[in-house]
Parts: structure tokens; sequence; C-alpha cells
């Protein structure tokens, strides 16, 4: 197994509202590692505590409890956020810089410099797809382009490790697929990439892993196979001509997912469920009308486990 170069455990922080002193506890005591090379998308709901862990994790806020480390290194770690990449939530680009010169200067903060410096800030800029904006004021950018120019100043250093907080927020959905492209380039090069997002058809074009936050706690955590490929085993049995007292078993065995007059459909898990129910209606007279596998989504899975 590849080594873990990010781990968080037991992490916890609880903020005090100012002013009123209330209490807020954003995250509760969560853990997971990530492994080098993975793909590894961070979810939750909106307040579900993803930002807050990664302000943890790159040394911003400190933690209430708990521990983290990046690349082996118990953090807050300067040395190890020189070998990191960090795209925050809202970037912040200086507004009298162009992109050129912001990125330029993000990456001289990173030790990065010498011949061929300025060929390579052109090049990470233009894989971010801004090279028409490269000399333009950053006040006059777009809130992706601006996302875009983040992105660039945190690859500019080439680092091993990835940590983006919402990369694709703000981005049309060709800039999404150049930043999907842009995470799987940076995979296939050998890097971890770590990332939130709200985006779940992206989460599962894209990663290897995923961990799910809600109020401050792990509710799902496991790698995409482990969670979407047991789907499978899941069905929807539609019958026709429904007895009320069938319709009451079947609401005990499955989730009855529409119903129209004496007609139903209901999803259940496992074959024997299926089994279970095609006798059930048989027996009771109603007619099958068809039986089909349902492969769960993510979202079907953070829709159940997440809100
Ligand atoms: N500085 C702060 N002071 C007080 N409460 C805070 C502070 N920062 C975050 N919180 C609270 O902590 C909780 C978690 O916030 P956080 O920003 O980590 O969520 P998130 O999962 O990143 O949400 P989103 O998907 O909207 O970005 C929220 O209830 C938020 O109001
Ligand atoms: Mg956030």
């Amino acid at each position: 197994m590849s080594k873990v170069v990010l781990e968080v455990e037991k992490l916890a922080k609880t903020f005090r509202k100012p002013f009123t002193g209330k209490k807020v506890d954003a995250v509760r005591g969560v853990s997971f590692q990530v492994r080098a090379g993975e793909i590894f998308g961070f979810l939750g709901p909106n307040g579900a505590g993803k930002t807050t862990t990664i302000k943890m994790l790159t040394g911003l806020i400190a933690p209430t409890s708990g521990k983290a480390s990046l690349l082996g290194t118990p953090v807050p770690s300067p040395d190890a956020m020189g070998r990191v990449g960090f795209l925050p939530e809202n970037p912040y680009v200086y507004p009298y810089l162009t992109p050129r010169e912001f990125v330029s200067m993000c990456g001289r903060l990173n030790g990065v410099g010498g011949r061929g410096y300025f060929a390579k800030v052109e090049k990470v800029i233009a894989r971010v797809g801004m090279s028409e904006a490269i000399d333009r004021s950053v006040q006059n950018l777009s809130k992706g382009m601006l996302q875009r120019v983040g992105l660039a100043a945190a690859l500019i250093h080439e680092p091993e490790l990835l940590i983006l907080d919402e990369p694709m927020s703000g981005l049309d959905p060709v800039g999404r697929k150049e930043v999907r492209d842009l995470i799987l380039d940076e995979r296939d090069a050998g890097r971890t990439v770590f990332f939130s997002s709200h985006i779940l058809s992206d989460v599962e074009m894209l990663c290897d892993r995923v961990c799910i936050l809600k109020k401050g706690e792990v509710v799902v955590a496991g790698t995409m196979n482990e969670l979407l490929g047991a789907g499978g085993r899941r069905a929807e049995v539609a019958l026709r001509d429904v007895p009320a007292e069938l319709k009451r078993a079947l609401e005990k065995l499955g989730h009855v997912t529409k119903e129209l007059g004496k007609a139903l459909a209901v999803e259940v898990d496992g074959d024997d469920r299926v089994k279970e129910v095609l006798e059930l209606a048989l027996a009771q007279g109603a007619h099958i009308e068809h039986v089909t596998p349902k492969r769960e989504t993510l979202e079907d899975i953070f829709v159940r486990r997440a809100l």
C-alpha cells in the first residue's frame, strides 16, 4: 500500500461566536487518511466543516483537539506546506497584479525561479486556460477566472500534494471539465489530490476515495468501489394491482418510490429481498411490471446519508 501523505486524527474545532460567545462545534473528531497517488474527495453539505478542516490542515487555524499531519510532518508545518499546493475556498488574488505577476510571485515565494521561469509561468497559466487574460489586471477578472488564477498559483511550484477547497466552484461546464482533466493529469504525474466539492458527478468521475462530513462528523468513508460497487444489488420492482395489505408489507421490505392508484414501485436491497417481494406479490395476486437493477450514485448516497 502506498504511504499516507495526509492524515487527520480525531480533529475537532469549536468556534466561539463574537459578542454572544456561543459555541459552534464546526468539526467534531474527524479522522481519515489520504494515500500517495490518490484523488480524494471531501464532501458534505454547506456548513459541514470541510473548509474548517482544510484550514486546520493548512495551518491557517489551530485545532481545538486532535491532530493532523501533511507529508509525514505534524501540522502546522511550513516545510510541508512548501511541497503542498493550496487553493483556498475564495482565493485572494492581489487586485493590482496581473495573473502573470501574481502566479510568478507565488512561485518565487515557494522558492521557484531561475532559468526558464518565465516560460514556466506562461505554461501553468495556459494549463488553467488563462493565457488570453495573462496580462489583464486581476481586478477585472470574473469569479471563474479568479478561481483559475488561484489554481495556477497552487500548481506553479509543482507540489507533491494538492489541497483544493472547491476547485470547480464558479466554473462553467467546459471549465469544470478542464479542471477535472487537470486533476487527472496531476494524478497521472504521480501527485496526490485532496479536494472538497459539492459537484457529486465530478467527484464520482474523479475520486478513488471519498469521505462525507455531516455536521462536523464523518458519516461515509470508503473507496468509490466500496461505496458504489455493491449498488448493483439494489433493484426496483414495479407492480400493478397491489392490494392494500401487500402495499403495507412492501413498505416494510423496502422504499416505495412511485405510487399511482394500485400501481407502485418499490426499491429493495439485495437479491433475497427482491425474491421476497416477488413471492409476496405473486401470492397476493399483483402483477409484476418489471424488475430493474439500480446502480446507486454518489448523489443517492449523499442524499441518504448526509442530509
Ligand atoms: N470563524 C468562524 N467563527 C464561527 N463559526 C465559524 C467560523 N468558521 C466557520 N464557522 C462555522 O463552522 C461550521 C462549518 O463551516 P465550514 O466553512 O467549515 O463549512 P463547509 O463544509 O466548508 O461549508 P461550505 O460547503 O458552505 O463551504 C459552520 O457552521 C460555520 O458557520
Ligand atoms: Mg467550505
